[in-house]
């Protein structure tokens, strides 16, 4: 049993670890709803486990309204989880979801059926689920997998796999040992409009090249 300090303690640390844009132990304390959402939840899974269902609906309903981030008491949440941003952030009653993972704005642990049973999604240990993911079912994503911004998983995802698109299709695989080293490089993400304007500038360069050099570019273009 991990005591309540050390949890806060871990709580801070992965902020600052994960999020470059943290300042100080104040401004976390304060300002990072995903935080605040974590603890209520604690208290509010807490009241879950011992019976007081309505008391705990309550705490997540509270919770929600201030922090904009709707954890159902029900799910199971690990250790060091990075819920980034919070707003819209939805987690269904069955959700599973391990230790060291990070969740972005908009990310739903969603069901699709109206069975009581397990119907969301499990989460594996050092998982990303990318801003507006959406992961439909019974379904688990396995350790150190990703789930590119705003895909939609509805299928398992093997350890170490990248999943983006809709329906999600995988697109990497890393050794989940080396997938547990989370980077945040959104820069890397293929921008088609820049890649044309790109094409468009080499080939007016080469233009200009042919131009000076005195041969006819629609000689070289054809
Ligand atoms: C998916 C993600 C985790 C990167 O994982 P990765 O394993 O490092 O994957 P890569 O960056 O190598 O991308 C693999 C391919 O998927 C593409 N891709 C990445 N994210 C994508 C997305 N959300 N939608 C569509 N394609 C995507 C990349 O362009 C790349 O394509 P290419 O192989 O044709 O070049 C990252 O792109 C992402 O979406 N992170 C979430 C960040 C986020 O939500 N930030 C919000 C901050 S407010």
């Amino acid at each position: 049993m991990v005591s309540w300090w050390r949890r806060l303690r871990e709580d801070f640390a992965v902020v600052f670890e994960r999020d470059p844009a943290a300042k100080s132990r104040l401004e976390v304390f304060f300002c990072y709803p995903g935080l605040h959402a974590l603890w209520g939840h604690r208290l509010a899974h807490g009241l879950w486990r011992r019976g007081l269902r309505f008391v705990a609906r309550l705490v997540s309903h509270t919770m929600r309204f201030l922090s904009g981030v709707e954890i159902h008491p029900g799910a199971r949440i690990g250790r060091r989880v990075f819920i980034d941003h919070g707003a819209g952030v939805v987690i269904g009653e069955t959700a599973e979801i391990g230790d060291d993972c990070v969740l972005y704005q908009g990310v739903t642990l969603g069901g699709v059926s109206l069975e009581k049973g397990k119907r969301h999604p499990t989460i594996e240990d050092h998982v990303v689920l990318g801003a507006g993911a959406k992961v439909l079912g019974p379904i688990t994503i396995r350790h150190g997998a990703r789930v590119g911004a705003n895909s939609v998983v509805i299928a398992d995802v093997p350890a170490g796999a990248t999943v983006v698109g809709i329906p999600a299709r995988e697109v990497r695989r890393r050794d989940p040992a080396e997938a547990e080293r989370i980077t945040l490089h959104h820069e890397r993400i293929s921008d088609p409009v820049a890649m044309a304007l790109g094409d468009i500038v080499a080939r007016l360069e080469a233009l200009e090249r042919e131009r000076r050099s005195g041969a006819d570019p629609r000689e070289e273009s054809t």
